[in-house]
């Protein structure tokens, strides 16, 4: 049986509890536990509080005190609940263009885009994939990412899709960081496919979701919704199916254009990520939803485009989480703080609500409700910063990273070990 353990004291243990999953939020709502202590036993929290009172507590039931030297910030790991790290191949040419003014839909058409990286990604193995795959996975959880959704959708055939989920399932096992798998295989309908979207669709539905359904290989379905993708319409016939199969529903919806939102509340999906252009009339649908709104600000910077309107949304009562969309096209960069820093300045958010956006409410997003809070019963996904003031977190706009991260009560410094293993390369 593991050990409990005592670890602190920290300058400041910000445990992000007791704020609403929707609307604004002040930063006086921020919980800050002074010197503060967190009691793990089996990768849970049992208890957090003052460090000494815990000390006096635990210590006589033969704890171990992990010793935080000088000062700490603790904050929970943060939860990314939109990435597609798992691809093949570079699009710097893409963004090479870009620079030279074309757009994400022309690029597309040339012979870039979503395409491009669909050839290089059915032509990788499964081995070359993986190393990918761990590579951003062990950057992500070395800057305090210790979840992290992972989507499909660049090989767009049966074979391939089921490829990239089985590799994102066996790199899960491999590593400390958790993956949640989605099957995004309505990225677009690929240029191979000998048929209309809607006959691409219904193909994706009897041949491979079954089969991932059966396989338990993901529980989560996107599409993504616009122009060059699918329609609202077949949007709707698709989800409903995969809704059937008892899969958890997700779109891309409203970055170039509308329809995504309204089908999100219609059929009561779990996100609605993107938003960049989205309306009134859709905030206020959100708003009365349960449905959680995903800003995407790594997208709008890697396409020199604009952000989605998170003052707009959380002043309309509306939920707000961030994910970074790292991915080769829309979204290279893949720093999740970095982005939650320039998103913040640019939109007025305070640093709760920008807090709260990569904490309880990306895991709310993801439908995990055992993380993104310090509290008892939660994980120990614990991220540490050297300083003594949380400001200090978002003030430094991305540049500044967790010294220390706990995966599960176990200390991940510099090397991201084994689930459950807690040793360090
Ligand atoms: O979320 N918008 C659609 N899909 C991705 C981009 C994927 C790519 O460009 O490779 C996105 O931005
Ligand atoms: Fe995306």
């Amino acid at each position: 049986m593991l050990k409990t353990k005592i670890i602190g004291p920290f300058t400041q243990l910000l445990t992000m509890d007791k704020i609403l999953l929707k609307g604004s939020v002040n930063n006086r709502q921020l919980e800050i536990i002074p010197n503060g202590g967190v009691v793990v036993s089996e990768g849970k929290i049992v208890r957090i509080g003052d460090f000494e009172l815990l000390f006096k507590e635990f210590s006589g039931h033969n704890a171990i005190i992990e010793q935080i030297d000088g000062e700490m910030v603790a904050m929970p790991g943060m939860v990314d609940p939109h990435t597609h790290i798992c691809w093949a191949g570079s699009r710097a040419r893409d963004y090479s263009l870009r620079l030279a003014g074309k757009s994400y839909p022309e690029i597309a058409k040339s012979g870039g885009g979503i395409g491009d990286t669909v050839a290089k990604t059915r032509a990788a193995s499964a081995l070359e994939l993986e190393a990918i795959l761990t590579k951003h996975a062990n950057t992500h959880l070395k800057n305090g990412v210790t979840t992290i959704e992972v989507k499909s959708g660049y090989c767009l055939n049966t074979g391939g899709e089921i490829k990239l989920l089985e590799v994102i399932g066996k790199v899960n096992q491999n590593l400390a960081v958790d993956l949640i798998p989605t099957c995004l295989a309505a990225h677009i309908k690929p240029g191979d496919f000998n048929g209309s979207s809607s006959e691409y669709l219904e193909c994706v539905v009897n041949e491979l979701l079954p089969k991932v359904m059966k396989r338990g290989l993901s529980k989560r379905i996107d599409i993504y919704i616009d122009n060059g993708a699918f329609t609202t319409d077949e949007a709707r016939v698709y989800l409903n199916e995969a809704k059937k199969l008892g899969f958890d529903l997700v779109i891309h919806g409203e970055q170039f254009s509308a329809g995504g939102v309204s089908l999100a509340c219609e059929l009561g999906a779990l996100s609605v990520d993107h938003l960049e252009v989205i309306r009134s009339q859709e905030i206020r649908l959100l708003a009365a939803s349960n449905v959680i709104p995903v800003a995407l600000p790594g997208s709008s910077l890697g396409l020199g485009y604009q952000f989605a309107p998170a003052r707009k949304l959380l002043d309309a009562d509306c939920s707000l989480a961030i994910g970074s969309d790292w991915n080769p096209g829309s979204a290279p960069m893949g720093d999740l703080l970095m982005q939650t820093a320039i998103l913040g300045i640019f939109e007025k958010m305070t640093m709760a609500e920008s807090l709260a956006g990569v904490t309880f409410r990306a895991a709310a997003a993801l439908g995990l409700s055992d993380r993104g809070i310090l509290k008892s019963g939660h994980l120990a996904d614990i991220i540490g910063f050297p300083i003594s003031d949380y400001r200090e977190i978002l003030y430094n706009q991305g540049s500044l990273k967790p010294s220390v991260v706990w995966k599960r009560g176990e200390r991940k410094e510099k090397a991201m070990g084994r689930k459950g293993d807690g040793a360090m390369e």
